[in-house]
């Protein structure tokens, strides 16, 4: 083990800057504003939502340049960001000269109070940089854009900016300070603050077991998406944070043949490539899930550890048959996913214990796989209601079936009743498959809260399966969908 730091060290403006002292929960932006006075990045919600906290977060993309992604700087804890550049908006005009995203924002009149321009400047920077520099349209730029709020300007013209801007990227002087930033604590543990208070990054998963176990209490934090409201929002006070997100290896995502193996670390992005290809519903999902700033530093593996009942990933990992390993000192175990959550707010994790990887297999070929969200708003919203459903086919038969729903009860949970009724019918036999989904009343007593009524949450519930047998039977999509048509022949004669 390499001797342990304590400090942390970021670049700015092409300078290493260390910072000894800082509070556990120290954000990212307050670091910014309160103590570097670069007020240029704003503070709008403080919760991850409008994005006018938007910075980027340059590391080494492994290939000698710089990757840059978007990050909410109000919910990103100061000690995440030890061994990266942050770019703010202060930091992009030189010499006089303004980055060619300021540039067209001025050019196309993309801006009028002002407020949340800095957030989008920068999250059209990180696209500016996207690592695939290839043609990008409007869609993209939406989904570029999809977290952050403009109130005053109108969308318009900030999409006609970003697509002048960013459609045929310019060099703007960033991504060439990877040798600089290459190397900053690299395999080195940090340890900010004292046994009471502190921030840590172990860097090596046997030194995580260990933290762990001498800091039960401790917050364990991936991506902060989620404890990072707990700090800005419910002002819960956190003394010992355990970073994972330095720890070697726990960020990988493993394709293998039958199943993709993703470490506790990995982060929505870093996992797109696998998950998406596993179906374009997957990824029509993963699209949905948040923002660009979300994803940039969520992980799968907090989404899942969390235990939300309305959770994205968990439905969809339980349809797959998802199993995760969980570690505690020297021991580990593995179980099913859908074991992993016992009742609302209780997951089956000991104290000292932690997730180290999610298990997916790859759907056979005689699967068809089926998910849809449904939320208030179409971009960056928790779902309401969230429906995976894989069923094995025999032909025309339904062989078996796992539908998991998010939002229908206390945890994410199978529709076991609903699924035994499906086991052996016929796609085209209408009627025994509606007695089957008549079921799910059976399965699930919904609450009411403000996303939606239980009465709506069943009734809803119940589309979503009729629509996903409907599509499986072969209807064209156009009839059942708005976004993400797709007519995947599932079954011979579809
Ligand atoms: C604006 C916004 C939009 C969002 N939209 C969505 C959405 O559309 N869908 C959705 O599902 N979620 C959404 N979220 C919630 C959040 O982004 C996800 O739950 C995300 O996956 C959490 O991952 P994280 O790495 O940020 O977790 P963190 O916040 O770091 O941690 C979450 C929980 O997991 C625990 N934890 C993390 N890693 C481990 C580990 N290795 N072992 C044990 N425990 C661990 C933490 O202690 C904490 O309890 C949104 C959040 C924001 C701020
Ligand atoms: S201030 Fe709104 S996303 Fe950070
Ligand atoms: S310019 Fe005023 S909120 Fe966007």
């Amino acid at each position: 083990m390499k001797a342990e730091r304590d400090s942390i060290t970021i670049i700015r403006r092409g300078e290493a800057v260390e910072i000894d002292r800082f509070a556990p929960t120290e954000t990212l932006l307050d670091y910014l504003r309160l103590r570097e006075r670069s007020i240029g990045t704003k503070e709008g919600c403080a919760e991850g939502d409008c994005g006018a906290c938007t910075v980027a977060i340059g590391r080494p993309d492994g290939e000698g340049g710089v990757a840059y992604r978007p990050v909410n700087a109000c919910i990103h804890l100061l000690g995440m960001a030890d061994g990266a550049e942050v770019v703010t908006v202060e930091d992009l005009a030189r010499g006089g000269t303004l980055h060619p995203v300021q540039r067209a924002f001025v050019d196309h009149h993309a801006s009028q109070c002002g407020f949340c321009t800095p957030g989008f400047v920068m999250a059209l920077f990180a696209l500016h940089h996207r690592p695939d520099p290839g043609p990008i349209d409007r869609n993209d730029v939406n989904d570029a854009i999809a977290g952050n709020l403009c109130r005053c300007t109108g969308y318009k013209p900030i999409v006609a900016a970003a697509l002048d801007a960013c459609a045929e990227p310019q060099p703007d002087g960033f991504g060439e300070s990877a040798t600089t930033l290459t190397g900053i604590g690299e395999g080195q543990p940090v340890f900010v603050g004292n046994e009471r208070s502190f921030f840590a990054a172990p860097a090596a998963i046997d030194e995580l077991a260990a933290l762990c176990m001498l800091h039960p209490g401790a917050t364990i934090v991936a991506g902060a998406t989620d404890v990072g409201l707990w700090i800005t929002k419910q002002m819960r006070p956190i003394e010992q944070v355990i970073h994972v997100g330095r720890v070697r290896g726990l960020a990988d995502v493993e394709d293998r043949s039958d199943s993709i193996e993703i470490g506790a670390a990995a982060t929505y992005q870093d996992a797109w490539g696998a998950l998406s290809a596993i179906d374009p519903d997957f990824a029509e999902v993963l699209r949905r899930l948040g923002s660009p700033q979300v994803r940039a530093v969520g992980t799968v593996g907090g989404n899942i550890a969390n235990g939300s009942p309305i959770g994205d990933m968990p439905p969809l990992l339980i349809a797959l048959g998802s199993g995760i390993t969980l570690r505690r000192g020297a021991e580990t175990r593995t179980m099913p996913l859908e074991d992993f959550y016992i009742d609302y707010g209780r997951q089956d994790r000991l104290p000292g214990e932690f997730l180290v990887s999610v298990r997916v297999p790859k759907p056979a070929g005689t699967a068809a796989f089926r998910a849809y969200k449904i939320s208030k708003r179409f971009d960056q919203d928790i779902s309401a209601v969230l429906a995976a459903i894989a069923i094995d086919l025999e032909g025309r038969r339904i062989a078996s079936a796992r539908i998991a729903f998010g939002g229908m009860a206390g945890i994410p949970k199978r529709a076991r009743r609903v699924e035994s009724a499906l086991a052996g019918i016929l796609l085209d036999d209408s009627s025994r498959s509606s007695a089957a989904l008549d079921l799910l009343g059976d399965d699930f007593s919904p609450l009411s809260d403000h996303r939606a009524s239980a009465g709506y949450r069943l009734r809803v519930a119940r589309g979503l399966l009729m629509k996903a047998l409907t599509e499986i039977a072969g209807t064209p999509s156009a009839h059942t969908r708005v976004v993400g048509l797709r007519e995947v022949a599932d079954v011979a004669g579809a």
